[in-house]
């Protein structure tokens, strides 16, 4: 690769790379978006340092990759309903996201990544942790992986929203807990085939899915349970340390990821923007 100032290297051994060498709140041309994306599925979390990003610019690059989601469940800024503030403050005992998932896979078309800027960071902790997926998936023994082809799973969002998840009094950002809220429902494979590199992943987290399609929730658990272990062995893993005004954009396709709980005197302020993505297969 060779634009003159684009530089891009590995930064984890299961995924992640930092690029530099490029500002954001330019446009971008097709080259070098192209290389970009190719980074993309090549190394599944990208973090881009030091940018100097508006919720505009933010906006203008999260398009470049498609049309933007909004959050079935939480409400975005005044004037970026595209744009969440994810915020939690001092004295807060939970946050958005402390188990691992990959984002909303309640939907019928779960976002295909999400992008999230650092504004306040705090001083040690707060890290986002993640786990690549097509590694789980390949490091299954082959039988498991001949079960687990032919199954679906079905995903709701009554954990993380709704009158039942409960989640508000602890935390800053607030969920539609309502009573006249209603969970969104649907059915995805266990191993998707991401659709732009062929590569099949591992597609279960415990924060949306709820059982494996016409099975019990009884039957489901046990193996569900250790699918969601063996989904963030620790060689599946890369951890994510946040400089203020970083900007991170993730492949929800290819990696489950938290945010961890371990700042409980923090600050820790991001702008999150998700692309939306297609019908898992
Ligand atoms: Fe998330």
């Amino acid at each position: 690769m060779d634009d003159g100032t684009l530089h891009i290297h590995r930064i984890g051994a299961s995924a992640g790379a930092e690029i530099t060498g490029v500002d954001l709140s330019n446009d971008l041309s097709n080259d070098q978006f192209a290389v970009i994306h190719q980074a993309l599925l090549d190394h599944h979390v990208l973090c881009f340092p030091d940018q100097e990003l508006s919720p505009e610019d933010q906006i203008a690059f999260a398009r470049r990759w498609g049309d933007l989601a909004i959050h079935p469940n939480l409400t975005g800024m005044n004037d970026f309903p595209e744009i969440i503030a994810v915020e939690r403050k001092p004295g807060d005992s939970g946050h958005l996201g402390s188990e691992w998932h990959n984002d909303t896979t309640s939907l019928e078309k779960p976002p295909m990544g999400t992008m999230m800027y650092s504004k306040i960071v705090p001083q040690v902790g707060g890290d986002t942790l993640f786990a690549n997926q097509y590694d789980a998936y390949d490091a299954l023994s082959n039988g498991m992986k001949d079960m687990l082809d032919g199954l679906s799973a079905v995903h709701g969002d009554g954990r993380v929203a709704g009158p039942r998840a409960a989640l508000n009094e602890r935390r800053t950002n607030k969920t539609d807990e309502s009573d006249a809220w209603r969970e969104t429902i649907n059915t995805h494979p266990v191993v998707r085939t991401h659709p732009e590199t062929g590569r099949k992943a591992l597609y279960v987290n415990i924060a949306y899915t709820l059982r494996f399609e016409n099975m019990t929730t009884e039957e489901s658990q046990p193996l569900l349970n250790f699918l969601y272990e063996h989904s963030h062995r620790p060689e599946f893993t890369y951890r994510h340390r946040w400089s203020e005004n970083m900007l991170v954009l993730w492949d929800n396709r290819a990696l489950v990821h938290l945010a961890l709980n371990d700042c409980p005197t923090s600050h820790r302020l991001m702008e999150r923007i998700q692309i939306k993505g297609d019908r898992p297969f």
